[in-house]
């Protein structure tokens, strides 16, 4: 995220950045993301070129992964597994998701808006929570009996990582100038994702039996 480790929330577009030192790889993520809103933004002032700044917050919704270390999606499949939800650090930092369907929502609004261009726009939804009740809910939702198991930074990253206490986006400038406003709860966020997590994983056992019921007659064909 651009605003780096800065405490000021909610971060507002003009807002200053503050960063780590280099020796911290993590910082250099907001640096090159920082690096991308000079460039664009200096090519709309010396060629004209019609960019539109679009700053994403959490966003998350049906089908993400958790793969790359995004929290909802572990927490959902660790809750639908029957296995420990691993909350990183003390639990006590704050996120604020929005779901996809707002936040590309709120990118075409922009994209239709002619007096975007040239600006910067924070794009996600204000609803605030920990990290912990982020687990709490998932586990309620989710109806699992899966405990919650606390997990110090230093074995869940490198030593030495550094969070963000709190990440909280002011939505006003883009709710002033398109009218946007999230429409997705975070109750409806997570309710959503673990139906269509279900339904992932129901159609995951299905997959081998219809496979190999079409595998045979396809090898069969090759072969002839
Ligand atoms: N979700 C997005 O919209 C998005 C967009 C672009 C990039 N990313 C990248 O993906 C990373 C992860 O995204 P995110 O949505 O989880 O947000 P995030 O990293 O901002 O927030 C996750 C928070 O939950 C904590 N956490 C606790 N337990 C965790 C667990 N088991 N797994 C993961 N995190 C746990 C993390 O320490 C962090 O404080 C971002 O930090 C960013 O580098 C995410």
């Amino acid at each position: 995220m651009v605003y780096g480790k800065s405490t000021k929330y909610p971060f507002c577009e003009d807002d200053d950045s503050v960063y780590g030192p280099t020796t911290k790889s993590r910082w250099s993520y907001a640096c090159s993301k920082a690096i991308d809103e000079f460039l664009a933004l200096a090519y709309h002032e010396s060629q004209r070129l019609p960019v539109i700044v679009a700053r994403l917050f959490n966003t998350t919704g049906p089908r993400q992964t958790g793969r790359y270390g995004m929290v909802l999606p572990r927490f959902v499949d660790q809750a639908l597994r029957g296995k420990p939800l691993t909350v990183f650090g003390t639990g006590h930092q704050t996120r604020c998701f929005a779901d996809v369907s707002d936040s590309v929502r709120a990118l075409l609004l922009l994209a239709a808006h002619p007096k975007a261009v040239g600006q910067v726009f924070n794009v996600g939804n204000p609803e605030e929570v920990s990290i912990y009740d982020l687990a709490k809910l998932v586990k309620k939702i989710a109806e699992s009996k899966s405990e919650i198991r606390l997990v110090p930074y230093d074995e869940a990253y490198q030593p030495g990582f550094e969070d963000m206490e709190r990440r909280v986006p002011s939505i006003d400038k883009i709710a002033r100038l398109v009218a946007y406003k999230p429409k997705v709860k975070l109750h409806d966020i997570v309710s959503r994702f673990i139906d269509a997590r279900r339904q992932e994983f129901a159609a995951a056992e299905r997959v081998p039996v219809t496979s190999a019921l079409h595998a045979q007659p396809l090898r069969a064909g090759a072969g002839e």
